[in-house]
């Protein structure tokens, strides 16, 4: 039976890097605070001239050359976004003429914080059936851009950036074991950006009244958050028949460190053994999960034969968990 491998990982982050400290200038907020409440340091921003496709193009580079494939062999190129260069073309599309890779197609995937595993859903998907070989799962986001910077509730917490993973098929009983996706439309006024669609296009009005930014209910966020992940990651270990126990290393979406432990701690999982970097990058969005990836096979943390599982959570609301043997 055809299985779907991640053969390559790659990364890429702004060079910016914008401390706590930095941001005390801007919003009435303090290292302390912004430390205790979300394990958040520092993040990377992208500069005025820097777009989705900048970072995930580099990403992308880095994760074909670990992977061996040449551009050209790509056959999908899918893309995790909700902050694309521009309402089209796709990332997808741009990254598909960066990258020169003539013989593929490139769509991206709307799913937030969950985009990069929505992404994995379909790449695995379409390996398992046949369709597509050679496949570049993205997820990227710079949600710098569409954050009120003069909101201290929102702009401490997110950071810019793109990971990536190249995907093959395989005969062996190794990689993707399965991917669970989940939504809930009903609670999408939790968190989501009002403005720049269809419903309220880009206007002087909508401008002034920061439409276009980020809106969120941080406290609700938080318990639904906690409760979601714990949730879809217990789903997709009881379905396929695994005991938390057995899980080598869990690499979570990473939006704040106190998520993170609630739901290690429900899962019994010593935090050892769960990946965690938001302390440098803050909350990337469809970003964090490759990202993390990427720099735990970089640093040696993921050994061949090492069971893993991610969880994701996000606007939507969407869920995500997958189940990944090395
Ligand atoms: N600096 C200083 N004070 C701040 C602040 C900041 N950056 N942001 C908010 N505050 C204030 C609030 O205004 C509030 O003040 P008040 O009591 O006078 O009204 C106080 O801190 C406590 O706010 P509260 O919302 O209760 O704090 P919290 O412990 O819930 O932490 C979040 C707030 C946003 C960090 C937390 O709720 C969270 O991380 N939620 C999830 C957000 C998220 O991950 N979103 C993305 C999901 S993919």
């Amino acid at each position: 039976m055809l299985q779907a491998r991640i053969i390559g990982t790659g990364a890429c982050l702004p060079e910016k890097v914008v401390t706590n400290h930095d941001l005390e200038k801007i919003v009435d907020t303090s290292d302390k605070w912004v430390t205790e409440r979300t394990g958040i340091k520092e993040r990377r921003l992208a500069t005025s001239e820097e777009a989705a496709s900048d970072f995930s193009y580099k990403a992308a580079r880095h994760a074909l050359k670990a992977a061996g494939v040449k551009a050209r062999d790509l056959d999908l190129i899918l893309v995790g976004t909700v902050t694309p260069d521009s309402p089209f073309p796709s990332t997808g599309c741009v990254l598909q003429s960066m990258l020169g890779a003539k013989n593929a197609v490139g769509f991206d995937v709307s799913a937030t914080c969950s985009g990069f595993l929505y992404t994995l859903s379909l790449a695995d998907a379409y390996v398992r059936s046949g369709r597509y070989k050679k496949i570049l799962v993205v997820g990227t986001d710079i949600l710098s851009k569409f954050v009120d910077w003069e909101d201290r509730n929102t702009c401490v917490l997110f950071g810019d950036g793109a990971g990536a993973v190249v995907i093959e098929p395989t005969t062996k009983q190794k990689g993707i074991i399965d991917v669970v996706i989940g939504s809930d439309g009903r609670l999408g006024d939790m968190l989501y950006i009002p403005g720049g669609g269809s419903r309220i296009p880009a206007s002087k009005e909508s401008i002034r009244d920061g439409q276009h930014f980020i809106k969120m209910n941080g406290n609700e966020v938080f318990k639904v958050a906690v409760k979601t992940m714990e949730r879809v990651s217990r789903e997709i270990l009881k379905k396929n028949n695994i005991d938390p126990g057995e899980v080598s290393i869990m690499v979570p979406h990473q939006a704040n460190i106190r998520i993170i432990q609630a739901v290690a701690k429900r899962l019994k999982m010593p935090m050892e053994n769960v990946v965690v970097n938001l302390d440098k990058y803050g909350n990337t969005s469809a970003a964090t999960i490759p990202i993390a990836l990427d720099e735990a096979v970089r640093e040696g943390r993921i050994r061949d034969g090492d069971l893993i599982l991610m969880a994701a959570f996000g606007g939507g609301l969407t869920w995500a968990s997958a189940l990944i043997r090395w």
